[in-house]
């Protein structure tokens, strides 16, 4: 493996080897692995999950890491290619990525969308640019449209509760004070897609996901034998899901337009997960978040507290899947 950077990369059969090499290291830890191995993150955005649990992940294979989160304690620095540097950022990542790759053997970064230009987002624009001056493996912490070591987490996840290939999969937009990426609900769509599920994204109108983001999901569904639609229809969505899979995320027909998407969501405060919502669900039906989530916004105490709810484990599953990650970079 070069770069770990999208789930799309690697073939099924490839992610259940991930998986199964993430469960070995958990049952048969390998504390010399990765030793006098460094990985260096950068992270231009907040995190609690994936800052953590790459340090530990890290440091559980004998290797070590630093953190770099620009403009707090070191340089800030500028992303746009062409940027007339008169402003904060006293340094391009053109020269500082480079020089942070020197010093370690793989490098992640995380970048969230700029949540101005769909189009701009969607074909990954900064992160491209980024990815071009780095000469190390390189591993997406989160980039505008992409999460991908949060799918092999809840494709994990999913394997080891006995979730069924095939089972139907409810992506559901939830409710957010404020507008936020589309790159969890992404990489999502398509980590559902991939695993063959039958995969339902229900969303208010104003809030679907972009035709490139469900095309791809559609073509690895096809491969593996699976589905992708969409609906607003919520009774009709829920009924018979074996998983609800809540996300917030911006309005797509208002990118850009804080004050647009915020008329748009005046009205659907009752998108917040509830009981309720499992009404007519598989009976088993099990709650996914890939967290942070604000509580009796997104997602009532009820469901996240309930027995329905494997929140923790996805999160906890960060770490396996992120030791297997770096063993497939770096071991020898
Ligand atoms: N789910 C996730 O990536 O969490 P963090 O933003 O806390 O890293």
């Amino acid at each position: 493996m070069k770069n770990f950077l999208d789930l799309a990369d690697f073939s099924r059969e490839e992610v259940l080897d991930l998986i199964a090499l993430a469960r070995r290291l958990e049952t048969h830890p390998e504390p010399q692995a990765l030793a006098r191995k460094i990985l260096g993150l950068v992270f231009f955005n907040p995190s609690l999950r994936t800052l953590s649990s790459f340090q530990v992940a890290m440091m559980k294979l004998g290797g070590s890491s630093f953190v770099i989160t620009p403009g707090q304690g070191t340089w800030q620095l500028e992303t746009k290619l062409g940027a007339v540097m008169n402003g904060a950022a006293a340094e391009h990542v053109r020269e500082g990525l480079p020089v942070l790759a020197s010093y370690c053997d793989a490098l992640g970064i995380r970048a969230f969308a700029e949540g101005k230009d769909l189009h701009y987002d969607l074909a990954e624009t900064n992160f491209r640019a980024m990815a071009s001056v780095v000469d190390k493996p390189l591993i997406n912490l989160e980039s505008a449209i992409n999460h991908p070591c949060q799918s092999l987490a809840d494709w994990k996840t999913m394997e080891e509760i006995g979730v069924p290939q095939r089972a139907k999969f409810v992506l559901s937009w939830v409710t957010h004070p404020r507008v936020t990426p589309i790159a969890v609900p992404s990489a999502t769509v398509h980590m559902a897609a991939h695993r063959g599920m039958e995969v339902v994204v229900l969303r208010p109108e104003g809030f679907a996901l972009p035709p490139e983001i469900m095309d791809k999901a559609r073509a690895a569904a096809a491969a593996a034998g699976g589905s992708v639609r969409e609906t607003s229809q919520r009774d009709e969505a829920l009924a018979g899901a074996h998983v609800i899979y809540a996300k917030e995320w911006g309005s797509t027909t208002h990118y850009g337009d804080t004050a647009g998407d915020a008329a748009l969501r005046a009205n659907l405060a009752d998108w917040c997960v509830r009981d309720d919502w499992f009404a007519n669900t598989h009976a088993d039906c099990k709650f996914m978040h890939c967290l942070p989530v604000r509580r009796n916004v997104a997602v009532a105490d009820e469901v996240l507290d309930g027995s329905r709810s494997i929140v923790q484990r996805e999160a906890h599953n960060r770490l396996p899947a992120q030791m297997a990650v770096l063993h497939r970079l770096l071991a020898r």
